[in-house]
C-alpha cells in the first residue's frame, strides 16, 4: 500500500544507521537481491560498513536504507539503496538520495555516481547516464569482487554535487 508523502512526512526520521539496524538493512536488501535487482551483502559486510549507511524510519519501523561509498577525495557512490516494497513510490528514495548527496557535499566531495538498473529514477534526481569506464575507482575496488564482473548489465549514472 502506498501513502502520499505529505501524510508520511511528520512521522519520518532520516538518521545514521546503528548496530540494531543490521537485521532490517539485511532483510530489506535481501528481498531485492534474491530477485537479482540488487547485489547481495552479508550481515558481516553491512556491519563492517555500517558507518556508511543512512536509514529512514517511519513510525519506528526502518523502511529504507542507502550507503555512501567514498572512492577518492572527489568521487563517491550511492550504494545499497533500498525502499521497502510496501513503501515504494512515496518519495522515500528521493529523500534518501538527497540526504546522501547532502552528506557527500558537506564532506567536500564533488561528484556522486551509482550503478543501477533504474537509471530513470536517478535521472529524476539530476543524474546523467555515462560510460562505466569513466569510473576505474569503482571497477577496481568494488566491481572486481562482484559475481557479475565480466557480465555487468547495470547502468552508470553521475551527478555533480
Ligand atoms: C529505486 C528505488 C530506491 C526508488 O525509491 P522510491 O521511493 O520508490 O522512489 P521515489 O518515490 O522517491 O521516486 C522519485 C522519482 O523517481 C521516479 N521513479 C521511481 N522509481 C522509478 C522507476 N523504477 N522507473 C522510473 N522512474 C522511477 C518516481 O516516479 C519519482 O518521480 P517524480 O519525482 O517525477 O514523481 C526503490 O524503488 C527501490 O528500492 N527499488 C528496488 C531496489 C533498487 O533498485 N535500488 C536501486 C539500486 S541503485
Amino acid at each position: 500500500m502506498n501513502f502520499p508523502l505529505t501524510q508520511l512526512q511528520p512521522e519520518l526520521v532520516v538518521r545514521d544507521a546503528v548496530m540494531e539496524d543490521i537485521d532490517s538493512i539485511y532483510s530489506m536488501m535481501k528481498s531485492y537481491s534474491d530477485r537479482g535487482i540488487l547485489l547481495p551483502r552479508s550481515k558481516s559486510d553491512i556491519c563492517d560498513n555500517l558507518l556508511k549507511f543512512t536509514v529512514i524510519d517511519y513510525n519506528s519501523e526502518t523502511i529504507a536504507c542507502g550507503a555512501l561509498e567514498i572512492f577518492t577525495s572527489e568521487l563517491c557512490e550511492v550504494r545499497s539503496l533500498v525502499v521497502a516494497s510496501h513503501m515504494k513510490h512515496t518519495g522515500l528514495g528521493r529523500i534518501l538520495v538527497e540526504s546522501l548527496m547532502e552528506k557527500a557535499r558537506s564532506l567536500g566531495l564533488k561528484r556522486i555516481m551509482a550503478l543501477t538498473y533504474v537509471p530513470e529514477f536517478f535521472h529524476k534526481l539530476g543524474f546523467k547516464t555515462v560510460q562505466k569506464e569513466l569510473f576505474p575507482e569503482k571497477v577496481w575496488s568494488v566491481c572486481v569482487k562482484c559475481c557479475k564482473f565480466n557480465d555487468c548489465d547495470e547502468v552508470a549514472v553521475v551527478a555533480d554535487l
